[in-house]
């Protein structure tokens, strides 16, 4: 009876807790993580008017057609199929459905890659995994939770848009992926222990890095940064782990894919050294006509803003240090090409020793002579920009590539004139990306249509599918 009656007195109180609580979850946020920008323009229209102007970065530049050498240093493994510049960060999603690497999913499980693959595409990324933990984002094939991840990256993937603090204009920025949490650990650099310009830097190291797709059911994302972020101790992190991405289909080489270590090389470069962040040139803070100072979200060239940038810290004229850097990126370029050129011809060659009756053993060192060759040249240039971040390293690095291709051809000589070959490996005319895909015998009118059916019948039910779960927020 007493229990009862204490039941009763306190059951309403709960209830009534319990209720403003929801009342109040509902009205001010359906959703825990809110992935829609646009949620968020009445509250920061600076900053979301900025933000979209991203979207004034459209063009596409392919990559492939401008340097085909990449296609045969990516045969067999997605890169070679298409590969175009970065842009505005409006476009994440529709490049990512765009590119021939997706493919052309029919359902949820067709398709070449894993869910990982939007990782770095989107708020929603964040609210899944908020929503269903790490094992119940990465698991399956990418076309599993099309309907899911559908706005482009913006305001949660880098705050916590939920906070007290950011609803009252505070920057409040957030690691919004639990394994960039553990690789920020791993390098000794806790978010939650980090300057506030650290925290600006790593914000952006939660998509330009190097990370790989773990080998496992799951295909979670993890960055190889257990023994530090250098070229060199990531080519050891993957060796000891045996890791490699796919099998070159040239040379059969166990190749790595570096990914954008943007992140990694600013840290080694002049401005990283001096704690010069991403988001003072990328993200400066400028003043409105009424002289409220807010943070440009336009990321884009610092360039196009030199005086809210670069002549912050250096008395130099924009065409000085613009100067300075085209010719950086011109040397870095030419190295580029140099390493191309040795790596092509050790693939080709590696082929011709493979043709001519070379075992497994005679080949192990010549294709990790490869693999680190290219590991080298693809961290060296991957992250867009380097040659302004760090061009030196940049510099070091290809020399390296050079010199890692240079072993694996003299010793794939040697073995070929051991197998009676003594004549010079030719090289099919590689000359534009056509040529080169079509001496892969790439059937690309195939994928095309592929992926055209699959923009024009399944993209469309993920953005109603959509359409139909933001309705709810
Ligand atoms: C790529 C990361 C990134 C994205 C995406 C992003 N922000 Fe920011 N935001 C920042 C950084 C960095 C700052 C400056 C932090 C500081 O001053 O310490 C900032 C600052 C802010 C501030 C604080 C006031 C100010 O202007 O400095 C607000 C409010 C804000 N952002 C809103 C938004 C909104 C709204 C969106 C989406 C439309 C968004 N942000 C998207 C990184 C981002
Ligand atoms: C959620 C992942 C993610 C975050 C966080 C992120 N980026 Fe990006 N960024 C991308 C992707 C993906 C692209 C390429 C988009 C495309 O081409 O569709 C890109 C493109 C860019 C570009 C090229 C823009 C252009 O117009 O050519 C710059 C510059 C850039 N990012 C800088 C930054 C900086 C600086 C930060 C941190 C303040 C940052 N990004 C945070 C994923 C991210
Ligand atoms: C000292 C200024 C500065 C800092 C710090 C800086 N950047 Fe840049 N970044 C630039 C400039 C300038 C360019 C364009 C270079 C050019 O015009 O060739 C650029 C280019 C880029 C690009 C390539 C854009 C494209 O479309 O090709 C990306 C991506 C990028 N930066 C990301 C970052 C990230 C991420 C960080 C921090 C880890 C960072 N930047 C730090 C100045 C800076
Ligand atoms: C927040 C301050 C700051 C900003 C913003 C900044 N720099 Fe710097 N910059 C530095 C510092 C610090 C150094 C290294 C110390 C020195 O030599 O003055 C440096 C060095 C340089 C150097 C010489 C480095 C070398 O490799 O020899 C160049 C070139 C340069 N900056 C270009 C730029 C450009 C271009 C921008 C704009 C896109 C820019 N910086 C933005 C602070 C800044």
């Amino acid at each position: 009876m007493n229990k009862q009656w204490k039941l009763g007195f306190f059951a309403p109180i709960a209830l009534l807790g319990l209720l403003t609580c929801s009342a109040f979850a509902s009205a001010e946020d359906g959703v825990r993580i809110d992935p829609r920008n646009q949620a968020f323009e009445e509250a920061h229209p600076d900053q979301y008017h900025s933000w979209k102007a991203t979207s004034e970065s459209e063009e596409i530049d392919d990559a492939l057609a401008g340097d085909p050498n990449m296609v045969i240093m990516w045969a067999g493994y997605g890169f070679a199929k298409d590969y175009n510049k970065a842009r505005g960060h409006f476009y994440a999603i529709d490049d990512v459905r765009q590119t021939l690497r997706t493919g052309g999913p029919t359902d949820a499980e067709s398709g070449p890659m894993p869910m990982a693959c939007w990782s770095c595409k989107s708020p929603d990324v964040a609210r899944v995994i908020d929503e269903r933990g790490e094992d119940g984002y990465f698991e399956g094939k990418w076309a599993r939770l099309g309907g899911e991840i559908v706005n482009p990256i913006g305001c949660s993937d880098c705050h916590d848009t939920g906070s007290e603090k950011f609803k009252n204009g505070e920057p409040e920025l957030a690691i919004t992926r639990p394994y960039v949490d553990r690789a920020m650990q791993a390098i000794g650099k806790p978010f939650e222990e980090q300057s506030r310009l650290d925290q600006q830097a790593s914000v952006c190291a939660q998509c330009h890095v190097e990370y790989y797709f773990v080998k496992d059911a799951k295909n979670a994302v993890k960055f190889p940064w257990d023994m530090g972020t250098s070229v060199g101790e990531m080519e050891l992190y993957y060796d000891a782990l045996g890791f490699a991405d796919w099998t070159h289909g040239v040379s059969k080489a166990p190749m790595l894919k570096a990914q954008h270590p943007g992140y990694e090389t600013w840290r080694d470069g002049i401005h990283g050294k001096n704690n010069v962040v991403c988001a003072d040139c990328h993200m400066p803070k400028v003043e409105r006509e009424d002289g409220t100072i807010y943070t440009d979200h336009k990321i884009g060239n610092p360039f196009d803003r030199f005086e809210d940038t670069c002549a912050n810290c250096h008395t130099q004229s924009k065409e000085q240090l613009q100067g300075i850097v085209s010719t950086r990126k011109a040397q870095v370029l030419n190295m580029k090409l140099t390493a191309e050129k040795q790596i092509v011809a050790a693939h080709f060659e590696a082929k011709a020793a493979w043709d001519a009756g070379a075992t497994e053993k005679e080949m192990e060192p010549i294709l990790q002579d490869i693999r680190h060759a290219q590991w080298r040249w693809d961290y060296a240039i991957a992250s867009h920009g380097v040659h302004m971040h760090a061009p030196e390293i940049a510099l070091e690095v290809l020399g390296t590539a050079v010199d890692r291709a240079a072993d694996a051809r003299t010793k794939t000589i040697r073995l070929l004139a051991k197998k009676g070959i003594t004549e010079p490996v030719q090289i099919p005319d590689i000359s534009t990306k056509e040529k080169a895909q079509a001496a892969l015998g790439m059937d690309m009118d195939a994928m095309n249509a592929e992926k055209e059916h699959f923009l024009k019948t399944v993209v469309p039910k993920w953005e109603e599918e959509a359409k139909a779960r933001e309705a709810k927020y």
